[in-house]
């Protein structure tokens, strides 16, 4: 596992004049006029895209973008990245019309030290999500040296991700270094005390995380609908909460490993809660000890708003994922906002990561104030996890 974040680096590559295959992640959000409306992936590895360009390395840069199964579909064409690309480092980008195909070839073979080329959405070939060996050679042979940097995608066994590294002298890119050394850090060495949030709705999407946290963490501080079944094992009647009933014996077990472990897990002591699942439902706050039978929980309560505060002031690393209420109705966001402020104003190293509370930071315009917001929802927990992600597997250590 250590042995994760000691990967060769673009840093010790010889770059000038080589051919560099760069997959980045620019699976990022496009409106249904095709305009991108979150661009941090992007944003986020201009700086590898920047080396590369000083160091006079040819650039050909894969992504995937959606789910286009396979086929080729225009509304999945990496045309308005490759636009915002044109902008960002004022220089013209080839956007080739298809994936290591003949307009690939003849693009690549007339360029010139620091120019780029871009081939379309990987998944337009239905073999990328197949770590096609035969796929992988294909795109290999455009290049001289493989650089990945699509930490968002790092989890996934797909071929540009985890098998052109077979076929190619291989290195990391500096985004992808820094998550590395960020959530690697946060997971082996982390700054005490170590606070933990975890919210969202199932435990059983999050039970290797909650597992693993219990082993690094100081305080695991647990909202979302997650928290009902916690609560169940501890012999709360929660009315008509989610509670995931198959799972129940399972959080009971988490909670006994929390206190062999001297880890404390927090529960929230109240909730808003309503007579049924609606944006606008009427809402009261109810405490955990005299939960109406009738009563479905939307979102943490004040209390436990205040109690989850307090640990995060005191804290000095806080790792947040997922939200801790019903986050999508806005009436049940003000737990979920008010953590994301609280992370804001915490004197603590703050990593935020996760779709859902990565936008919430985004939303709430908080992203400066956070240390680390990763760009990786899937590929995030899975590191903290501790399983090996596909895209580093046959990258060689430092
Ligand atoms: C993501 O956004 O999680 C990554 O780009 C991976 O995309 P996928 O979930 O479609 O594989």
């Amino acid at each position: 596992m250590d042995n994760m974040f000691n990967k060769v680096t673009l840093r010790e590559m010889v770059l000038k004049g080589k051919r560099v295959l760069l997959r980045v992640d620019f699976n990022v959000p496009l409106n249904s006029n095709l305009q991108i409306t979150n661009d941090k992936r992007i944003r986020e590895t201009l700086p590898t895209i920047n080396y590369l360009i000083e160091r006079q390395a040819k650039i050909i840069i894969i992504s995937h973008l959606g789910r286009p199964d396979g086929k080729v579909m225009p509304e999945f064409s990496l045309k308005p990245v490759a636009e915002y690309l044109r902008v960002a480092l004022k220089k013209p980008i080839l956007l080739a019309n298809d994936v290591a195909g003949p307009e690939t070839y003849k693009y690549v073979r007339s360029m010139k030290e620091g120019d780029i080329v871009m081939m379309e959405n990987l998944r337009f070939d239905p073999r990328e999500t197949m770590n096609d060996p035969e796929f992988a050679k294909e795109l290999a042979g455009v290049a001289d040296l493989y650089c990945n940097d699509a930490f968002g995608t790092m989890h996934r066994e797909h071929t540009s991700i985890s098998k052109i590294a077979e076929f190619l002298p291989s290195c990391i890119g500096f985004l992808v270094e820094k998550e590395l050394q960020i959530l690697g850090h946060a997971i082996t060495d982390p700054k005490r005390p170590f606070v933990v949030i975890i919210g969202g709705a199932k435990i059983k999407d999050k039970i290797t995380l909650i597992s693993r946290m219990i082993d690094v963490a100081d305080v695991v501080l647990i909202g979302g609908a997650m928290a009902y079944t916690f609560l169940r094992a501890q012999g709360y009647n929660m009315g008509r909460s989610i509670v995931e009933k198959d799972k129940v014996q399972l959080a009971r077990l988490l909670l006994e490993k929390a206190k062999t472990q001297g880890t404390k897990i927090v529960l929230p002591t109240d909730h808003i809660a309503t007579g049924e699942f609606n944006f606008a439902a009427e809402s009261a706050t109810v405490s955990t000890k005299k939960f109406p039978r009738t009563a479905m929980g939307m979102d943490i309560g004040p209390a436990t708003i205040r109690a989850f505060k307090h640990y995060i002031s005191k804290a000095s690393t806080v790792l947040w994922n997922g939200p801790l209420g019903v986050a999508e109705f806005q009436k049940f966001a003000k737990g979920t906002n008010q953590i994301a402020e609280a992370l804001a104003d915490a004197k603590a190293f703050t990593i935020v990561g996760g779709g859902d509370s990565a936008k919430v930071i985004e939303q709430l315009n908080l992203q400066d104030k956070i240390n680390h917001v990763s760009t990786g929802g899937g590929a995030m927990l899975k590191l903290l996890e501790g399983t090996e992600l596909p895209g580093l597997k046959n990258i060689s250590n430092k």
